[in-house]
This record gives structure tokens, C-alpha cells and sequence, in this order.
């Protein structure tokens, strides 16, 4: 995708960066993978932290993504290898590099301020645009397609269980009836039809009641549990002994299998509690860093409001040598 590359650079503020690289450390002559490069901010504390030769392989889905921070990042061109490939492909992306081990793993999940305010893709009820959410405009089938295709009931499902939307059943109740008089084809369209839905007295207290209905559709669009599944179970692979995985989301559910793979990697002999002696011989492979998430500070909240719902975990590959 062509993108105007004098387009002012955003204003942009990574979220929990100096907890991030408390844990990273990035030293000199690292290797380092930011799964998710959005506009930059993570790669560029890297480097600025590591301050030498370090080296980042920088992903995302976005290909105008990657085309902001390539001249964005420009000064450490020779430093980043920027590759426009879904995190859930890491294995096949460091193997195509030759790269075995790095010393550093971060994702900073969800969805950029970029995308958000000022890609036109249909992420946000702010502006009436296009229902699209595609994050890779390649994927097959956007917010449009879902709203105007699925089932009732499986919106239904997916509002509950990706936005944990109480008034799940009502909206795709109204959604339903909006769409057999005509296409959904608009943002606005839309939290229109979530407007109407929810009682006025439920309105919930300090955001747009629609904001649960846009999140569990762009998880839906973009796959995002499923890729992040994929990405957890592959990624702590890749370190080598010593090196961090740090991983920034902002929903309960990315949360959970943050939290739930961490565990599961750091527990080591797998076998029933009776047995007399370990019979499965399983060593884990992570220390877990932080048995409860970083959240954000007050200050970093007040200054930008996107971080409230972060949740940072870390963990630290273990070493038998
Ligand atoms: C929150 S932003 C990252 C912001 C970045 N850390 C910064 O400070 O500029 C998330 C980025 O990850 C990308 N992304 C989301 N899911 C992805 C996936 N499965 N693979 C690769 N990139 C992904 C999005 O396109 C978006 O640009």
C-alpha cells in the first residue's frame, strides 16, 4: 500500500516503555524481535537503550506501518530489519534470517493510535468511515463482511465473548433487523445501531457504549486471540538462555494467555501428584518474571490515556548449562 511519507509522523507515545526495557535490557550487539512494530516506539527504545549494535527484526501486519517507521527510524536503517509478517510466522520469519536464538522478545498487542485515528480502515466510531478493521489489508474479510454475513446468534457470541458485552443478544438483535432493511456499510451506521440498543440508564459511565462492539469485532477480523496463541506457544523458543520475552496487551482475554502460557512454561515435572517419582522428566523452560501484571503509573496514564488498560508480563529463559 502507497502511503504519503510526508505525512507528519503521528504523535505517538509507546506505552509502559521503561518498564518494557527494564526487563529487556538490551546490550550492545543484541538481537532483538519487536513483534509489533506499530509506529516504532519499541524499536526505538531498543536501540536507544542498547546504544551501539544492537539489532532489531521489527514485524507487523501493517504494511503502512512498517512504511512510517522505515523513515521514521531511518537513522538506524542498518539496525532494522523491517519485515511485514504476522508474529504467529516468528519461527519461519528468524529461520528465513538464519537467526536460531535472539536476546529479546517484545509485543505490544493490539491495535496502534495510527490505525485508531487516522488509517480510514473503519477502526474507530470517532469518523464515519468504511467498516473494514483489517490491520493486514490482505486478510479476507473485514468488520463489513461480519456484521452483514454472520448469524445473529454468532455475533451475538462474539460481541460476549471478545468485548464481554452485557448487552451482547440486544445489539445483534438490532444489528439483525438494520440489516435486513439494508447494508451496515459505516462506522457511524453502526454505533448507531449499538446507540439504540443499550437503555439510555445502562449507558456506561466514561466511554461510547459502542467501544465493546468495535473491540470484539476487530479481534474477530484479526484473528487476534488465535494469533497470539500461535506466537506464545512459538516464541519463547527462539531466546536464548537469559533472554526475555516482555509482552504488553490490553484485554483480559490476551492477558489470560499471557498469563496462562508463562505458567504453563515455567512449571517443570507435569506428572500426577501420586506418582512416586517423576516419570515425565519436563524441565521448564521460563522464569516467570512477574507472577502479577505491571500496570501502568498514574503519571503515564494522565499523559496518554491509551495505556489505562496495559498489563505487562515478562519471563526469562532458563539455562541448564
Ligand atoms: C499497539 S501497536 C504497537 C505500537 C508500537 N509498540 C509502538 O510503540 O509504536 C500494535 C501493532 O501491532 C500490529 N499487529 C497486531 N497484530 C499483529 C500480528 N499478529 N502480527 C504482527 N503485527 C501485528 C498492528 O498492526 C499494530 O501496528
Amino acid at each position: 500500500m502507497e502511503i504519503a511519507l510526508d505525512m507528519e509522523y503521528p504523535i505517538h507515545k509507546p506505552v509502559m516503555v521503561r518498564e518494557a526495557m527494564k526487563f529487556l535490557r538490551p546490550h550492545s550487539n543484541g538481537i532483538y524481535v519487536d513483534a509489533t512494530l506499530g509506529l516504532g516506539g519499541h524499536t526505538e527504545a531498543i536501540l536507544e537503550y542498547a546504544n551501539s549494535h544492537a539489532k532489531v527484526i521489527a514485524l507487523d501486519i501493517d504494511d503502512e506501518a512498517i512504511s512510517f517507521s522505515k523513515n521514521y527510524l531511518s537513522r538506524f536503517e542498518t539496525q532494522i530489519k523491517f519485515i511485514n509478517k504476522n508474529f504467529s510466522q516468528i519461527d519461519k520469519v528468524l529461520e528465513s534470517l538464519s537467526i536460531n536464538e535472539v536476546d529479546g522478545i517484545v509485543a505490544d498487542l493490539g491495535i496502534s493510535s495510527f490505525q485508531l485515528e487516522s488509517s480510514g480502515r473503519g477502526f474507530s466510531f470517532q469518523r464515519d468511515e468504511r467498516l473494514d478493521m483489517r490491520m493486514d489489508p490482505g486478510l479476507r474479510f473485514t468488520a463489513h463482511d461480519l456484521v452483514n454475513e454472520m448469524d445473529e446468534e454468532e455475533i451475538s457470541k462474539v460481541l460476549k465473548n471478545y468485548g464481554e458485552e452485557r448487552w451482547a443478544k440486544k445489539i445483534a438483535i438490532e444489528i439483525s433487523k438494520s440489516r435486513s432493511k439494508k447494508p451496515i456499510e459505516t462506522t457511524l451506521e453502526l454505533a448507531n445501531i449499538v446507540l439504540n440498543a443499550i437503555p439510555k440508564k445502562f449507558y456506561p459511565h466514561g466511554r461510547h457504549p459502542a467501544t465493546k462492539t468495535f473491540q470484539a469485532l476487530r479481534i474477530a477480523v484479526n484473528n487476534e486471540l488465535e494469533n497470539l496463541e500461535i506466537f506464545l506457544k512459538k516464541a519463547p523458543l527462539f531466546l536464548k538462555p537469559g533472554g526475555r520475552i516482555v509482552i504488553i496487551s490490553f484485554h483480559s482475554l490476551e492477558d489470560r494467555l499471557v498469563k496462562n502460557t508463562f505458567k504453563g512454561l515455567s512449571s517443570a515435572c507435569i506428572c500426577p501428584p501420586e506418582l512416586p517419582r517423576c516419570g515425565c522428566g519436563r524441565k521448564s523452560i521460563l522464569k516467570n518474571l512477574t507472577h502479577s501484571p505491571l500496570t501502568p503509573s498514574l503519571e503515564e496514564i494522565n499523559e496518554n490515556p491509551r495505556a489505562r488498560s496495559a498489563k505487562l508480563r515478562a519471563g526469562e529463559r532458563i539455562s541448564y548449562d
